[in-house]
This record gives C-alpha cells, structure tokens and sequence, in this order.
C-alpha cells in the first residue's frame, strides 16, 4: 500500500487520553480527588492545573525527562526559561543562591499571588529550569488547588503557561484541553483563572536593582509603594516597550528570553481601537468596519473584543452594521481598572479562533491597573499576528 503523506504538523499527536480531574461535592475538605496528577508527576510526567493568572503545566523540577517534556509537548523554543512554582518563601528561598531583602519584601507583600522573582539561581537547578542562565524564576501561585499540588508532590513545580507555544495562554480548563489533549495525562479543573494574563515578573538579580520584565495584576506602583514602606531605595526599572508600534521589533524585551518569540496570538490580524472616549470610539470601530468590507470579502468574519459603552452606543445608533451571523461580540465593562479586560483578552482570542473569525477588532484601555499588562499582551498578540501575515516569524 503506497504511503500518504500528509502535512499534519498542525495536528496534536494522540498518544494517550487527557483526563480532567475535577473535585465533586463529596470531596469536600480532602484532596484525595488530585493524587492521580501527584502520582503522574511523581512518575515524571506533566500535567495541567489551575493557577490565578493562567494555566499552567507542571512538571518536577529536577526531572530533566519530565522538564525536556514540556518542551517538546508545547513546542517551546529550548532557550526560553520555566518559572519554579513553590508554595511558601522558605520552599523558594531555598532555590536562590542570593536572596536580596527586595525579594523578601516583596514576596511578604505579594506571596501568594501573580508576582514572579527572577533571582540569581541554585547551583542545584537543573539546566533546562534555567535554559543555562545564572538566574531562576520564582512564583508562589494564589489559587489554592495550585498551592495544594505542589504541597502534596512536596517539592517546586516547574510550569510553563499550559498552551502550545504562540497561542493565547489558557484561562479554563477547556482551553488546555484545546491545546493538548492527547499530549498530557491530566488536567486539574479550577475554574476560569481570575487574573486571566500572565504573572508580573520582576529581575532583582542585580544588587539594588528592579526591573520590570513582563507586566502583570501587580504593577509598578504596587511594587515601589512596598519597597519604600520597607525603606529600600530600589524603584523598578520599566522597559522602553513602546505599545504605539506594533511589530515584533518594537515589542522585545532582550532581558526575558521568552519575549522574543511571537507569543498569544488568536489565528486572525488584530485592530486596536485607540480612542478611549466612548462615543469617538463608536466612529473609530464604524470607520474600521467600513475599511475591512472595502478592502476584503464583504462575508468577513469579524470578532470584536469591545468595551461595553462603545458596544452600546454602536448597537444602538444609526450605523451601518454588518449581519449578526458575520459578527462575534465579546463585550467587558470599562470601569474596573482593566480587571474585565485582562480576564477576558485571551478567552475572547480563543473564541474568536473556534468562530473561524477572519478579522479581529480589539479596544485599547487606559494603562493604569490591569490595563498596563492588557495593552502589552494586545500590543504583542497585534504585532505578532501582523508579522505572521508578512511570514516574518
Ligand atoms: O503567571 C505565570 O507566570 C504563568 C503561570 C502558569 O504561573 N506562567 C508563565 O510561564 O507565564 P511562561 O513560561 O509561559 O512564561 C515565563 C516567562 C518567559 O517569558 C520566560 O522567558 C521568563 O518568564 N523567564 C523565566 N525564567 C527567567 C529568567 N531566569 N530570566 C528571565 N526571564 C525568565
Ligand atoms: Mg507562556
């Protein structure tokens, strides 16, 4: 029989069938429910669970089988580091060679929570952690199924966020499913992730230095006001990101290796709507709309990811607007210091995916609050998808 060959890179490899592990209402006060995933990571395997920020998947940090694993399960390029997952200051301290007082500081203000500490690293982690740097990331995760299964396996977890490398960071369960299923024996179900964007990270492995590595839920003025309330002279460095200029080149921060790569980006281009007045935002989408049936096939499919007062006015006021079937709304209140946004951004990505939407029109917020971390994940997402349609990455 002649072979066929097929082009099927784009397809998960099927080994084994991916279990969702959820507790029921009987399962009230014990854990019994999770051993399964401790006993897989036990056996160095990987397996998704739940964390505040976004899902991730966890593997022991010191089994290099398990850790080339979630390399290749997500198809992460091998010089991009993992953030060790622990669950107390004690458990993360002990993976630092040098612990600064900023760190305690701000592990004591921040801990548990979406805050990661790149410190310079043990001489005990494995090269994979670290991808041969002489620093280590370090998080201790809010939601307490995640705090639950790194006490039970009893040792740090080393996690990537849990979606094939380049796609939107998964904030249900089902989105890891949508990635990887097949590829992962299990994964833990915790609902939808309440921060929805990835951790801040923060570099204090320069003596009496902060820097800003990735916005997140905390920001630069939470971090500074902790460190001058302990009387530290340090104030976090931000990177020159210039969120206004959306290709690749723009977007990089040379210091996070993982920044260099195109990362959460939905399959369809991305518009960002600047304007923040509401009424001026409706003509901005309106003008957008127009130039989108001008320039392409007028049966597009367009998703929009839109605050709720510019919907509003839009759905309401005499504009010309395109059949129902031809549009996917997701709408998030504006008044909540971009918290809406962050947890909605990459949900919508993915939904915008399953919808086949050509066309992807998203609004800008005021960078204050979430907002800082939600206009660098838009910003990155635009600039990738845009590099993606010239072919540059
Ligand atoms: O919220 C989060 O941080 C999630 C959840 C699962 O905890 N994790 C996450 O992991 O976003 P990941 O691997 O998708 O992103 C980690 C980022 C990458 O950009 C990586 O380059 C950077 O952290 N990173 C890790 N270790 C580093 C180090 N030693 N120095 C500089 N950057 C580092
Ligand atoms: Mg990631």
């Amino acid at each position: 029989m002649a072979m066929m060959s097929s082009k099927l890179t784009d397809q998960p490899e099927v080994d084994m069938e991916t279990k969702m592990l959820s507790a029921s209402s009987n399962d009230i006060g014990s854990s019994s429910w999770m051993q399964p995933a401790v006993d897989a990571l036990r056996r160095e395997e990987v397996v998704g669970f739940p964390t505040e920020t976004v899902y991730g998947l966890g593997a022991l940090w010191r089994s290099s089988r398990a850790l080339r694993e979630v390399f290749r399960i997500k198809g992460r390029p091998q010089d991009n580091p993992l953030i060790l997952h622990v669950s107390s200051e004690a458990m993360a301290w002990s993976l630092a060679s040098v612990v600064p007082e900023a760190a305690v500081v701000l592990a004591k203000a921040f801990w548990p929570g979406p805050l990661t500490l790149i410190l310079p690293a043990d001489s005990s982690i494995p090269p994979e952690v670290t991808a041969g740097l002489s620093t280590v990331g370090l998080r201790c995760p809010m939601h307490p199924l995640a705090l639950q299964l790194i006490e039970l396996t009893g040792e740090p977890l080393a996690a990537p966020s849990a979606n094939i490398s380049g796609r939107p960071s998964p904030t249900r369960s089902e989105d890891v499913l949508e990635d990887l299923n097949g590829r992962i024996p299990y994964v833990i179900e915790g609902g939808a992730s309440a921060v929805g964007l990835e951790s801040t990270i923060v570099d204090l492995s320069h003596e009496g230095e902060a820097h800003l590595l990735r916005p997140g839920g905390v920001t630069v003025r939470d971090l500074d006001c902790a460190l001058e309330r302990a009387g530290l002279n340090i104030h976090v460095q931000e990177s020159t990101l210039e969120y206004g200029q959306y290709d690749l080149a723009a977007v990089e921060i040379p210091r996070a290796p993982g920044m260099k790569y195109r990362h959460y980006a939905p399959r369809a281009p991305i518009h960002i709507f600047r304007e923040l007045d509401a009424a001026v935002a409706a003509e901005e989408l309106q003008d957008w709309l127009r130039k989108v049936w001008a320039e392409t096939d007028v049966n597009s499919r367009i998703g929009l990811f839109v605050r709720e007062d510019v919907w509003r006015i839009f759905a309401e006021g005499r504009y010309e607007k395109p059949e129902s079937d031809q549009l996917v709304v997701e709408h998030f209140p504006a008044d909540d210091l971009g918290r809406a946004a962050a947890h909605g951004l990459f949900a919508a990505f993915r939904h915008f995916d399953r919808q086949d939407c050509d066309m992807i029109g998203v609004s800008a917020m005021p960078e204050d609050g979430y907002g800082g971390a939600y206009m660098n994940r838009l910003a990155k997402a635009a600039g990738a998808a845009a590099a993606a349609d010239r072919d540059e990455v």
